[in-house]
């Protein structure tokens, strides 16, 4: 049925100084953020999350990393750096970059993508062609050119050269075109330097350098929502926070090599982006 608004045509009529103009209707923005938000790939199990929903209690670095969340999202796109959510398993960190890119697409129109990053590195690679050092431009411009771009989960992919100057490329690109990205990892800062599952070991010394360049570092912990009673509301969550007990350290997730163990990178890129224009 046509919208009794607009009458299907998307635009609606407005007074402006007593002068008749016409403006967008709300059912066309509606539209073109359904649109938006079905192109971000946010997985189903995420698509409801938004910061008001998050359930906070007395945990300073949690609220911190809230409080910084909400903020990204009420200034964005005019924001001088990116966000990186670290720390231990079921804690909210995807939950809340979700919310903020979520916020993003609906409030800003803003075209946002969310990838886990071991998948954008298993797509990239089923369409990397050896001899010419490319990948389809198919998957790496969108990556390269949305307003908002979440890589889930960075450091649990398994290391190798390849990986490691992939990731830089992307993140290289999207820093020199200064389009922010949201980054979640479980893989915390060691006063250990050699720690084979620090943030540093796990992601490689350029990339590391480069994150706290562009993102402001949101270490937290918390208690593990998918161990909380089903209804848990801030009381419970603080008990189990309290009565937590980590394991000293988190095991390793992929078990792979460390890049702290592999040589320098290479200055020739393995992965050439051709700014996606055809035929280049
Ligand atoms: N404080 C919270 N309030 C409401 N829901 C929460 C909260 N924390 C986590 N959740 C929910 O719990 C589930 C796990 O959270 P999430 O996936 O964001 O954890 P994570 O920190 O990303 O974990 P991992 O490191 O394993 O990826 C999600 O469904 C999320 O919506
Ligand atoms: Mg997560
Ligand atoms: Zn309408």
């Amino acid at each position: 049925m046509a919208c009794a608004i607009c009458d299907g045509t998307g635009w609606k009529p407005i007074e402006v100084d007593g002068v008749a103009r016409v403006t967008r209707c709300d059912c066309w923005r509606a539209k073109v953020s359904d649109t938006l938000m079905a192109a971000a790939r946010i997985p189903a199990r995420y698509q409801r999350c938004d910061l008001d929903a998050f359930i906070t209690y007395p945990n300073e670095r949690l609220l911190g990393a809230v409080q910084r969340a909400r903020k990204f999202a009420d200034e964005f796109p005019v924001v001088d750096k990116g966000l990186f959510f670290v720390g231990p398993p079921g804690i909210g960190k995807t939950h809340l970059a979700v919310a903020v890119l979520r916020r993003a697409i609906r409030d800003r129109g803003a075209q946002g993508l969310f990838y886990d990053t071991r998948e954008l590195l298993k797509l990239i690679r089923s369409t990397y062609d050896p001899v010419v050092k490319t990948t389809e431009s198919q998957v790496l411009t969108p990556v390269m050119r949305a307003d908002l771009l979440v890589l889930d989960d960075l450091g649990a992919e398994k290391a190798s050269e390849w990986v490691e100057e992939t990731l830089n490329l992307i993140v290289n690109t999207r820093y020199n075109e200064r389009r922010a990205t949201i980054f979640t990892s479980n893989f915390e800062e060691k006063e250990d330097r050699e720690d084979p599952d620090s943030l540093l070991a796990r992601v490689g010394f350029r990339m590391h350098s480069r994150l706290y360049e562009m993102c402001h570092f949101l270490e937290f912990d918390g208690a593990d929502f998918r161990h909380s009673e089903p209804n848990s509301g801030p009381n419970e969550l603080l008990a189990l926070w309290k009565n937590l007990k980590r394991p000293a350290k988190l095991p390793s997730k992929s078990g792979g090599p460390i890049r702290a163990q592999l040589r320098e990178p290479r200055p020739e890129r393995e992965l050439k982006w051709t700014g996606g224009k055809a035929g280049s």
